[in-house]
């Protein structure tokens, strides 16, 4: 009966620790002004694309591939049998998007490198798609637009596919190769590199979830993959640091180099069940925390229960980042369903907005992230956020709401370095196809014409008054 109730005290005093420890913090997010989000001289505004979505003629990647295939049931992969196909035509329009971008206010473009475009033969170099990604910079600077270069956004060249991409150790060879001729080609006019968009996510998606190419349903592979990754990144960045001799912006540095980061917030479902705390705890360690523990300790390692242990010491990764890139999106409640179908529970919060990929709209996760990244100890970037709505007054709110999450950090302390709005128009959302819009601007897929959003007025205004404010 004694050991009955101390175990009955230790489970309560273990749930008043974590949830002092995790709280779930939120705050009125009503009646920000944007007057009052000002933030430091230089800040960086922008917004973000990757190249499959936006370019178009990718058709010779594993998307391409991916979008004309079927799986196990004959469905097509992608929802409806859409494929990517012309895109936004942003390969052929890019001048109009940069004269876009310039009209919004902003002063940085994140983009991404089409690998199988410029290398779509094993060392067959294609320089005119180098040409492009050059003009595409020289335009840029015109315009006064510091690009922000992502050198792998989710998809690879056929040819690296067919040898089992990043599955394959072989495959990091080939993508430091890619790397050092793509810096060496940009290097006069581009600081700041990514390596990889979204490591964790493009791992899962892939090899444990299914949902993007190659498909499988293996967690020990995906975590595989995850490995090799970080070792690709911590190589490359001694290539580009190797590569890369020129001081494009003039501020003394010639590149800086980072990686992007999705950080998911999970919190329990139900803050005093043990076992949505477990969940969480899993969840999050294999999503967000192996990650930063990953580039803290050089090594890099996963636990979860029944399903996949790993542990492998990455050379070179510890002190491989110059700067970190935060893709935020949304929170998810998890926790266990011991006497449900779905053992695994994953639920939006009740009460907020949800948006059209049925994710939930909280801006304190921006805040919460931000400061799980700080332990990084390098500055921060928010990379993409946004949201798909046809509901503009919806967006609106998101921009105002999330940018004043991240002034709130500024106030705390955190070194964030800029914003970039995922994304500049509507585009390609991988195996969502058109319909999820995040554009600012909205794109007609018949036309190709685009056209300013009523709910993305404010993010040229908030930027509009920033920067107002510095030449005043
Ligand atoms: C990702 C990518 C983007 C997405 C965006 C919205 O997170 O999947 O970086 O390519 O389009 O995040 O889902």
């Amino acid at each position: 009966m004694l050991i009955l109730v101390y175990a009955v005290l230790i489970i309560i005093l273990l749930l008043v620790i974590l949830n002092l420890r995790y709280p779930s913090v939120s705050w009125d997010t009503n009646n920000i002004r944007f007057e009052d989000l000002l933030f430091p001289d230089g800040f960086i505004w922008g917004v973000a694309t990757s190249s499959h979505q936006v370019e178009g003629y990718c058709d010779n990647n594993d998307w391409y591939i991916w979008e004309n295939s079927i799986d196990e049931v004959g469905k097509p992969r992608i929802k409806n049998g859409q494929k990517s196909g012309v895109a936004c035509d942003h390969w052929n329009r890019y001048r109009e998007d940069i004269e876009l971008i310039k009209e919004l206010g902003c002063n940085a473009y994140r983009f991404s490198i089409e690998w199988s475009k410029v290398e779509p033969e094993k060392s067959r170099w294609d320089e005119k798609a180098i040409d492009h990604y050059q003009a595409v910079c020289e335009c840029l600077l015109e315009k006064g637009i510091r690009p922000f270069v992502t050198l792998h956004h989710f998809t690879n060249p056929i040819w690296i596919w067919e040898m089992g991409g990043f599955e394959n150790e072989d495959t990091v060879k080939y993508f430091l190769e890619y790397v050092e001729k793509i810096v060496t080609s940009l290097k006069v006019y581009v600081d700041w590199w990514a390596t990889f968009n979204e490591p964790v996510v493009y791992a899962v998606l892939g090899w444990y979830l299914g949902i993007f190419p190659p498909g499988k349903k293996n967690i020990l592979e995906a975590t595989r993959v995850l490995a090799n990754l970080l070792e690709a990144h911590a190589k490359a960045y001694y290539v580009i640091h190797g590569a890369d001799d020129f001081d494009a912006d003039g501020d003394g540095v010639t590149c800086n180099v980072g990686i992007v980061k999705s950080v998911q917030i999970f919190d329990p479902y139900r803050r005093w069940n043990l076992l949505d705390w477990f969940v969480f705890y899993v969840l999050d360690y294999y999503y967000n925390q192996s990650f930063i523990d990953a580039f803290l300790s050089g090594e890099f390692k996963v636990n979860v229960p029944l399903s996949v242990r790993y542990r492998r010491r990455i050379e070179l990764l510890e002190n491989s980042l110059d700067w970190v890139g935060l893709n935020y999106y949304t929170r998810v409640l998890c926790g266990l369903g011991l006497f449900r179908k779905e053992k695994i529970i994953l639920k939006n919060t009740k009460r907020l907005p949800v948006t059209d990929m049925g994710w939930t709209v909280y801006p304190q996760g921006l805040y919460r992230a931000l400061l799980r990244l700080r332990s990084l100890g390098v500055p921060i970037f928010v990379t993409e956020n946004g949201i798909a709505t046809m509901d503009e007054k919806l967006r609106g709110e998101f921009i105002l709401q999330h940018v004043d999450a991240v002034r709130e950090t500024l106030l705390d302390g955190v070194d964030v370095r800029g914003y970039f709005y995922w994304s500049l128009m509507d585009n390609f959302e991988w195996a969502e196809g058109f319909d999820k819009r995040f554009g600012l601007y909205y794109v007609n897929y018949n036309s190709l014409e685009r056209e300013l959003k009523r709910g993305s007025e404010i993010y040229k205004k908030i930027i509009l008054n920033n920067i107002m404010r510095q030449k005043r």
